[in-house]
């Protein structure tokens, strides 16, 4: 039976077999190490014999005694029987530097390497959670549809889909409004799936197709959705903390920053965030959104995230609710992770009056047909609810501290990448 190299501790001195791949050899003439990966973690195996010399990424299984490294926290296995399953070609990634591009091209192989190794079980960890914390807080998982009929985060980031004699259907910006419809069934729902922006932004923070978390909750209001979404984020963070130590040590992440994150987050109103933007040499402005730059200069100001709230009514979507203090604004918050992420979560309270809802729908240019389900949802026993969608590749990338949102999702589809 096949043993996990995470589990060799729990097996020293005993006899197992290894199913994996060769990452790197060295032989010193009578003796050779392999160093070993299967998936689940990585370690060396020694033969004390001379071998002939092994391709990177070789399929192998071992068999042999499981040892501790007489001063490190490691666990070797000495070979008794080694058992080739293929010889690998030539792997066309090594040790030196290959430039994006070319890793990109080999996005199929480069998800071996450890660091994508690492991210990935980052990620596994960041959902996990998530689906944890959410059973745990009452939250029931609807799955929205990705075809649909109309927008619903503006029509200028929609990919189109020929549709049978219907004519035209769009792939899912966000399963929002379908999740919407949910809590009027079930309390508090959320969904977790891929959407898809047509997004003309080339920046690190954009992809055309990635994970989305849309949590809403019934009978919740603006200062309740931010309470929700920090301890939300707070678990998230002590269970990669909890659970992926070995992980973070491999991306070279500093983890004194994340020991900081647990709520209260810092609020801030766009007024103000514009004030301080300002303040730190920026450029942006009251009447409109921050732009990428503005969120890093925010960002790294603060060691903690922050709730930026209250954005101008006339840049943000049909359904957020007006600020009674205030009708050019809205009652909505963008989270904005530290370290010079930027926004990883967006959300707001939604218009529950019908008359309302339907002078929005005007404003921002929007067929009523298509909304007319949605309108239903403020005639039968409307309540105030909010709500709030995360993106995994912008959680995963501040949480592992990388440099651009490509590496944290296994295959990246980018303006002008599509392959593999
Ligand atoms: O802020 P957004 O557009 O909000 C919504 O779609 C709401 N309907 C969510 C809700 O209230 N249920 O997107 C939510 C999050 C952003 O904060 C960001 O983390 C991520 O999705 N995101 C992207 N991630 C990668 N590439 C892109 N092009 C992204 N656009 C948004
Ligand atoms: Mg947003």
């Amino acid at each position: 039976m096949q043993t996990w190299i995470k589990d060799l501790p729990k097996h020293c001195g005993e006899t197992v077999m290894l199913k994996g791949w060769v990452y790197n050899w060295r032989s010193s003439g009578k003796i050779a190490f392999l160093q070993i990966r299967d998936g689940s973690g990585f370690c060396q195996a020694v033969i004390n014999e001379p071998i002939p010399k092994m391709t990177l990424e070789t399929s192998v299984i071992l068999t042999g005694k499981v040892s501790k490294h007489p001063k490190k926290e490691e666990y070797e296995l000495q070979v008794e029987d080694l058992k080739v399953v293929q010889t690998a070609e030539e792997y066309p990634i090594g040790k030196k530097e290959h430039g994006p591009d070319f890793l990109l091209d080999n996005r199929h192989l480069w998800l071996r390497s450890s660091k994508q190794w690492a991210i990935q079980k980052v990620r596994n960890t960041i959902s996990y959670a998530t689906y944890e914390w959410m059973e745990k807080n009452n939250f029931t998982r609807i799955d929205a549809p990705i075809l649909t009929p109309a927008a619903c985060e503006g029509t200028t980031t929609l990919f189109e889909v020929p549709y049978f004699d219907l004519g035209k259907a769009y792939l899912s910006q966000s399963g929002q409004l379908y999740i919407e419809a949910a809590i009027f069934a079930h309390g508090r729902c959320y969904d977790f799936g891929p959407v898809f922006r047509a997004e003309k932004s080339k920046t690190r923070r954009h992809l055309t197709e990635f994970w989305m978390m849309d949590a809403e909750m019934a009978f919740v209001e603006h200062d309740e959705n931010l309470k929700i979404q920090e301890e939300l984020i707070h678990f998230i963070v002590q269970k990669v903390l909890e659970k992926n130590q070995g992980e973070l040590k491999i991306l070279e992440r500093d983890i004194e920053p994340l020991k900081k994150i647990a709520p209260p987050f810092y609020r801030l109103t766009h007024i103000e965030a514009v004030k301080k933007i300002r303040e730190l040499g920026g450029h942006a402005k009251e009447d409109d959104d921050l732009g990428g730059e503005d969120e890093t200069i925010l960002s790294k100001a603060f060691d903690k995230p922050v709730f930026v709230e209250k954005y101008p009514a006339k840049i943000k979507a049909f359904y957020m609710k007006r600020d009674p203090q205030n009708t050019d604004r809205v009652l909505c918050a963008d989270l904005i992770a530290p370290e010079g992420f930027g926004e990883i979560i967006g959300g707001s309270q939604r218009e529950e009056n019908i008359e309302a809802l339907l002078e929005r729908l005007k404003e921002h240019h929007l067929p009523r047909e298509a909304f007319e389900w949605y309108l239903d949802l403020r005639k039968y026993g409307s309540v105030p609810h909010s709500g709030f969608g995360y993106g995994l590749e912008r959680l995963t990338a501040w949480i592992c501290k990388l440099e651009h949102v490509r590496e944290a999702i296994p295959f990246p589809r980018m303006i002008y990448r599509i392959t593999p």
